[in-house]
């Protein structure tokens, strides 16, 4: 990775300058089976999050959609509305893009369990006529996740060092924009009167929701390829999540500070790394800017 001084850490952290891209990869030719340089837990555990996306950032776009309808058609709003179309237009590219990636995993003969068990519950959640605040709530918690996993993602190059190029461009594009546009959904959630208390409660719903899921589609993912009973799969989750620069360590007090009081997605890590997530996210867009197209 180039020095943590290449960027200063003091990029502007607010999300108003949102860039909604086209990312350059083409995914029409397919990828192997085990993208993730040839291992089969790493790449069934990504692919199973992949095919959670287009359901799930549909939610995410249509709770924000929702919410917009809620706020007052003031000046001072003006900026929050732009920011929330802009979001719009990148959580619908993610969606095109995954929906794509999906599409080769379906081919290679997975089975999309993850897109049904999002659907029914989003849809119990709407017949219930909740106050939008509530599915607002839910997406800024995932897009706090999401946050967390994207800094991983772009920190620590060995996540996907081994993985097939495009694949490490789509992730960590990804990645990038989930940086960016991070406190979108949160900042609608408190313009809107969302509390403290609601917002730890639809986060711990969604961690677990989220935890069993991964959990479920992974291991099925990895029974239809053949390798759920193989040592070397077992061996590979271990590691993911308990060795050098693991999810387990690397994610969990990151995750747990949207518990706090004070907390707010800008806001950078008290441990002050040499680098902030925002400015990982603008090194990586600046170093691979042939990889995507302004779109607006
Ligand atoms: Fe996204
Ligand atoms: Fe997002």
């Amino acid at each position: 990775m180039p020095p943590a001084t290449s960027v200063p850490d003091t990029a502007p952290a607010d999300s108003n300058s949102l860039t909604v891209r086209r990312l350059l990869v083409d995914l029409q030719g397919g990828f192997s089976r085990h993208w993730h340089g040839g291992d089969a837990f790493q790449s069934q555990y990504y692919n199973a999050l992949s095919m959670s996306f287009p359901v799930g950032e549909q939610s995410f776009i249509d709770s924000v959609r929702d919410g917009l309808k809620l706020l007052p058609d003031t000046p001072e709003q003006v900026a929050l509305r732009d920011t929330v179309e802009r979001f719009i237009g990148q959580e619908a590219t993610h969606r095109q893009v995954h929906s794509l990636y999906n599409a080769q995993l379906e081919k290679q003969g997975l089975v999309n369990r993850w897109q049904h068990w999002a659907t029914r519950r989003i849809e119990f959640g709407r017949s219930r006529n909740i106050h939008p605040r509530h599915m607002l709530a839910v997406t800024a918690a995932y897009e706090h996740c999401t946050a967390v996993f994207a800094d991983g993602t772009l920190r620590h190059d060995s996540w996907f060092a081994k993985a097939d190029p495009r694949m490490q461009t789509l992730w960590r594009w990804h990645a990038a924009e989930e940086i960016e546009h991070r406190a979108v959904a949160f900042d609608l959630y408190r313009e809107l009167g969302g509390n403290h208390a609601w917002r730890v409660r639809w986060f711990a719903y969604a961690v677990l929701v989220f935890t069993l899921d991964a959990c479920r589609q992974t291991v099925l993912n990895l029974y239809r390829d053949g390798t759920l009973f193989k040592p070397a799969t077992w061996w590979s989750a271990l590691r993911f999540f308990w060795g050098r620069n693991g999810m387990a360590w690397r994610c969990t007090g990151p995750l747990l500070r949207y518990l706090r009081r004070d907390f707010h997605p800008d806001q950078e890590s008290r441990q002050a790394p040499a680098i902030t997530s925002h400015a990982l996210a603008i090194r990586w867009l600046t170093d691979n800017a042939n990889s995507w197209q302004k779109v607006r």
